[in-house]
């Protein structure tokens, strides 16, 4: 469907055209003075200057051939040229009608859908997933479903990073801790144990205790390091374990981004791009795009515009080895011969940015990707502490994810059974879905480049911009709506009775409503979560203010109480589908 602002948007281009002026002055946007109209267009004050007239000649005149316009209600020119636009209701209830029997409420899927990778989540193999992964995983997880409604044809990766030094700082410790395993005997030709050495605990364990041991031990960090060389060059009994690793990392990795609701569509990781490595190399070097920088390979990417100095992109270190950027850039050719992408978006830490652009530019220089593919660096900022600095555990730790949603969800339950009688069970059950919406709204309603404090008392609060608001409102639609199915019989299934309402109340829940496929569409094009969420919060106070100020269930006029019930089913169905692109749900009852 058209967007309703489009459609206003043409009766006023019209207008201008009608009147002899380019019909690109009918530009409408929202009022900025809700108190004394809807819209408004200003496009005579911009086109007064190439006229030569008085702004408020030209708005009067459009004004005057707009008056028996069925579409306005109030349409008038006002000092020094603005055009004031109030719709009329009838025409913004068919609207809702359309809308409720519309496909997706009216937002229509791309015409030409492209093939977008998302990389994110990001989480680092054998590594504990921490809160600077969740951003990652719960932004990209709605850009991946919003880009998924529009029809797109999307792909969601996480991109494990399972090449790095860490690798060899496990084994190493194993080895120092257990030198008698199978797989450190040289001469040993036979198969694997099935079973991994270690569990998840375990693992999470013995990295960090690696890590902080190769702080002071540089034998040890030289160990991890040619450790890691003979991974990466084949060594088999180095290779089973690493397999165990990641089997034991991965099923870990699941369960977590499960309780988040996040789910990828692939699970590549840093070392399946590996064996793109070679080729891709040859390439650079024979295409001349490559030089000698004290005994690196590295690619100029610094280009004339650039006020200042800008790195080259490094491919080879001087001794030969392959670092992170190798590695994106082969994970780019990779995701080319695999799925052709027209965009591959990221979803990284923002203290990256210069990293990405580094990669980017040396990407599109030596045309190892297309022009054509839109790459994006889509940065977020710090989650960080009622004190401002990152977040951390009460002790200074770096909190884990699994700890973090445990207390949220502690938070949610507690505050329920504060006044109500549940069974603890569904009280649970509730919980997780309240501490889920708590969390992921309060991330998401920031813009995802800023840093924002978590603050789980806020988060949690029923009332406010919060999840839980958004859900308990929700939960009151749903049960408003089942009272009067159980009343009335009806079966709710009877959308697209709503009719023209001279309420305020029920007119401004009217217009919050027919916005949705706009927002929807602008949320996708800025890659911008928040924008939904501030739509939300909008949609629920237009509806909780209607709700107090009429009562639904006894209303005696049953044409207005049917046009109610439709209009709030609408709501609810815009509520739900919103919630589900930002990667949680609604509860039955809270
Ligand atoms: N594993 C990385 C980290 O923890 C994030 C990976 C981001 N994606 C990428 N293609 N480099 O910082």
């Amino acid at each position: 469907m058209k967007k309703l602002i489009d459609l206003i948007a043409d009766e006023l281009m019209q207008a201008f055209e009608k009147k002899g002026y380019d019909g690109k002055y009918g530009m409408v946007t929202l009022s900025n003075r809700p108190d004394l109209c809807q819209y408004q267009c200003n496009g005579a004050l911009v086109a007064a200057k190439l006229y030569k007239k008085a702004p408020i000649m030209i708005a009067n005149e459009v004004v005057d051939s707009l008056k028996d316009n069925k579409t306005f209600d109030k349409i008038e020119a006002i000092m020094p040229g603005f055009i004031n636009i109030t719709l009329n209701t009838a025409y913004l209830a068919e609207y809702l009608n359309k809308m409720s029997k519309a496909e997706q409420y009216g937002c229509e899927k791309a015409e030409n859908p492209e093939t977008i990778v998302i990389d994110y989540g990001g989480a680092n193999i054998a590594k504990p997933l921490h809160v600077g992964h969740l951003r990652s995983a719960i932004i990209g997880e709605s850009i991946k479903r919003i880009s998924r409604y529009l029809g797109h044809n999307v792909i969601g990766d996480v991109h494990l990073g399972d090449w790095g030094l860490q690798m060899g700082l496990i084994i190493s410790e194993l080895k120092k801790r257990q030198p008698d395993l199978v797989y450190f005997d040289e001469n040993y030709t036979g198969e694997y144990p099935k079973e991994a050495p270690f569990t998840i605990s375990e693992l999470e364990e013995i990295y960090p205790a690696a890590n902080e041991y190769s702080k002071n031990h540089p034998e040890f960090k030289e160990e991890a390091k040619s450790a890691t060389f003979q991974l990466q060059n084949g060594n088999r009994g180095y290779n089973a374990l690493w397999n165990h690793i990641l089997n034991v990392s991965v099923s870990d990795l699941k369960k977590n981004y499960d309780n988040l609701n996040v789910t990828f569509d692939l699970w590549k990781k840093e070392s399946d791009a590996q064996p793109y490595i070679p080729d891709m190399i040859t390439y650079l070097k024979e295409n001349n795009y490559t030089r000698i920088s004290e005994g690196a390979l590295v690619v100029d990417v610094k280009e004339d515009t650039d006020t200042k100095e800008f790195p080259p992109c490094m491919i080879l270190k001087s001794d030969g080895a392959t670092l992170y950027n190798t590695t994106d850039l082969a994970t780019m050719v990779e995701r080319r011969k695999l799925f052709d992408p027209d965009a591959i978006t990221y979803i990284v830490d923002k203290r990256q940015e210069l990293y990405f652009e580094t990669v980017f530019r040396c990407a599109k220089k030596t045309k190892l990707l297309e022009e054509k593919v839109k790459l994006t660096f889509l940065g977020f900022g710090t989650m960080n502490g009622k004190d401002g600095k990152p977040f951390k555990t009460r002790d200074g730790g770096v909190m884990r994810l699994e700890n973090l949603i445990q207390n949220i969800n502690d938070a949610v339950y507690d505050k329920m059974m504060e006044n109500r009688e549940m069974s603890e069970e569904e009280a649970k059950g509730i919980a997780k879905k309240v501490g889920l919406a708590a969390l992921k709204y309060g991330d998401l309603s920031n813009q995802t480049s800023k840093d924002y404090i978590f603050d789980i008392d806020r988060f949690i609060s029923f009332e406010g911009n919060t999840g839980p608001y958004i859900l308990y409102t929700i939960v009151r639609i749903k049960s408003i709506l089942m009272k009067y199915k159980e009343l009335t019989g009806s079966d709710l299934n009877d959308t697209g009775s709503i009719i023209p309402s001279d309420i305020p109340g029920e007119i401004s829940l009217m217009l919050e409503a027919s916005k949705f496929n706009d927002v929807i569409e602008h949320s996708f094009e800025e890659n911008a979560p928040n924008k939904i969420c501030q739509y939300i919060y909008d949609i629920a106070n237009a509806f909780n203010s209607f709700y107090h100020e009429n009562k639904i269930i006894t209303q005696e006029d049953k044409g207005k109480q049917k046009s109610w019930i439709s209009l709030i089913s609408l709501v609810q169905g815009i509520l739900e589908t919103c919630i589900d692109l930002l990667g949680f749900e609604a509860p039955d009852r809270m």
